[in-house]
């Protein structure tokens, strides 16, 4: 276990809240009237994003969740990946909207868009909490990004270093890192 005292804040509870209303004004004039997006969020850490997104878009959006695994030992930056859990909704013409709490190499989201694409919804899009652009190995299109970050370990508003730090209403650095291997993530490190 980590404490809290290992955490710098990076993004305050106040500086998420305002720009995710800022990304959900931006969001709603992208979907007229008639077309309300499908969400469609992959699990884990992009449950608080969401939940939030969802409350500020304030139209009857519908929502859905995937997960995603890599395959054998690989780790989804390798960008060998499967859907652990695949849609219970249909996203055939629909208007699909990806919600990711962060990209980081981009290979989740890459295989996430070709994925989704073969399922021919009518228009996809995404939208992600935190950009760590400086990460990126596979090309990409987010067109709404909350926040670019600089290359560090972040936990916090549902992201997590071994599990920990999902439920912090804010967004910090990790400074620390466990020394015990049994406490490393293979997947949070990545991040
Ligand atoms: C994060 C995030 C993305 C992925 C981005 O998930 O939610 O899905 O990593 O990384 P990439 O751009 O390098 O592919 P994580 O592996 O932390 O799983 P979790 O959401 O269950 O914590």
């Amino acid at each position: 276990m980590i404490d809290e005292t290992a955490l710098t804040v990076l993004l305050t509870a106040d500086q998420l809240r305002d720009r995710v209303r800022e990304l959900a004004a931006e969001i709603n004039t992208s979907y007229p009237t008639g077309r309300d997006p499908h969400l469609v969020t992959v699990l884990k850490g992009g449950f608080i994003f969401l939940a939030d997104l969802v409350r500020a878009l304030d139209r009857p959006v519908t929502i859905d969740f995937v997960s995603v695994a890599s395959y054998g030992t690989g780790t989804r930056s390798s960008g060998v990946v499967t859907l652990a859990t695949d849609f219970e909704i249909d996203i055939t013409d629909r208007d699909v909207l990806i919600v990711e709490d962060i990209v980081d190499t981009g290979q989740t989201l890459s295989w996430l868009l070709d994925t989704f694409r073969a399922r021919h919804p009518r228009s996809l899009r995404t939208v992600s909490l935190l950009d760590k652009r400086s990460r990126r190995t596979a090309e990409v299109d987010i067109e709404h990004v909350g926040f670019t970050i600089e290359d560090r370990f972040v936990v916090g508003y549902g992201l997590d270093y071994a599990e920990q730090f999902r439920h912090l209403p804010y967004v910090a650095v990790l400074d620390q890192t466990p020394q015990h291997p049994s406490e490393r993530h293979t997947d949070s490190l990545r991040r």
